[in-house]
């Protein structure tokens, strides 16, 4: 993605908030402010963190939403904000940032014996510490697989937060919060089903022939693949990434080494396939990223017979699994 893409994106989260506090307080102007506040700012980051979870799965189902998915870590970082806002109003309006006055206010409002901002407040911990370790530093610093590690605490994250909106809903009496809770599981069974349905979507396509006696792993036909595009495929148990440039078929891990994105859910440019998730370039044919970067993908021999083509022999060996 350019960069000025990347801008507008920017733009249109910049003026999404804009229209949600400005257009939510004329569609609502009878709680006051501070409540309007309070409900508009968790609304807000609830609904960001959701779609933050729904685009990985959501890309895997449906290619054009790959685009999206060079922005979540803007999102994420916008959705922390968010969270960081809504937990300072509630302290000033609610206690006068007295944290003990919140928790005794909130004295029936406990899920497991937790009272629900601490509930929330964990939630935003966990936020905060992956909102401050999104720069590169850290990802180059620990290396992707430890950085992804702790990046998959957002599910924790997650689960803490819809746990702290549904308790407070819970406390609420007559039809509004009934309305409420019934757009919270709409809100929270997206990114769920999301997930499952892509779960299902790559267990089916990751059913990869056995090699032939003469070593051959047949991969599929690829007639159908266009110039410039990627796909993904399962071979001896691993996933790699098939390309079409100038109309020859290449071969390349899927795993992207930058922070593991798949590479056969990008495509070339400027004669490089270019990562969905931030856009490192790799050259298909020798794997190798464009002059003055030293990062590198594995590459693999293809050999097409007729109309299937085949992986001619995994050297260096395959090493990342695909998902059972
Ligand atoms: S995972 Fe970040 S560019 Fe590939």
């Amino acid at each position: 993605m350019s960069v000025t893409a990347k801008w507008k994106l920017d733009a249109t989260l910049a003026l999404l908030i804009l229209v949600w506090f400005a257009g939510g307080r004329a569609l609502f102007p009878g709680p006051d402010r501070d409540v309007f506040l309070v409900r508009a700012s968790a609304t807000l980051a609830f609904l960001l963190l959701s779609t933050v979870l729904s685009l990985g799965p959501l890309a895997r189902l449906w290619r054009p939403a790959t685009r999206l998915i060079y922005h979540r870590r803007h999102l994420g970082v916008t959705t922390w904000a968010l969270g960081a806002l809504h937990a300072g109003l509630v302290l000033h309006y609610a206690a006068g940032w007295d944290p003990r006055g919140l928790l005794d206010a909130a004295q029936g409002e406990r899920f497991l014996g937790i009272p629900y901002p601490v509930l929330g407040a964990a939630a935003l911990v966990i936020l905060t510490a992956m909102a401050l370790t999104s720069w590169d530093h850290f990802l180059h610093a620990w290396g992707p697989a430890s950085w992804k590690r702790l990046h998959m605490a957002v599910y924790a994250a997650y689960g803490l937060l819809a746990i702290h909106v549904l308790t407070r809903l819970a406390s609420e009496e007559g039809p509004i919060p009934w309305a409420l809770a019934g757009g919270f599981f709409a809100v929270v069974g997206t990114p769920a089903a999301l997930h499952i349905a892509a779960g299902v979507k790559e267990a089916a396509a990751d059913h990869a022939a056995p090699p032939g006696p003469d070593g051959l792993v047949p991969l599929g036909c690829f007639a159908d693949l266009a110039e410039g595009e990627a796909r993904a495929v399962c071979a001896s148990g691993e996933r790699i990434a098939i390309v079409r440039l100038e109309g020859r078929l290449h071969a390349v891990s899927n795993v992207c080494p930058h922070q593991n994105g798949p590479l056969g859910e990008g495509r070339v440019r400027d004669g490089y396939l270019e990562c969905p998730w931030h856009g490192y370039q790799f050259d298909p044919r020798t794997g190798q990223g464009p002059p003055g970067f030293s990062d590198f993908v594995s590459t693999y021999p293809l050999v097409t017979v007729g109309e299937t083509t085949y992986l001619a022999r995994p050297s260096p060996p395959l090493r990342i699994q695909c998902p059972s």
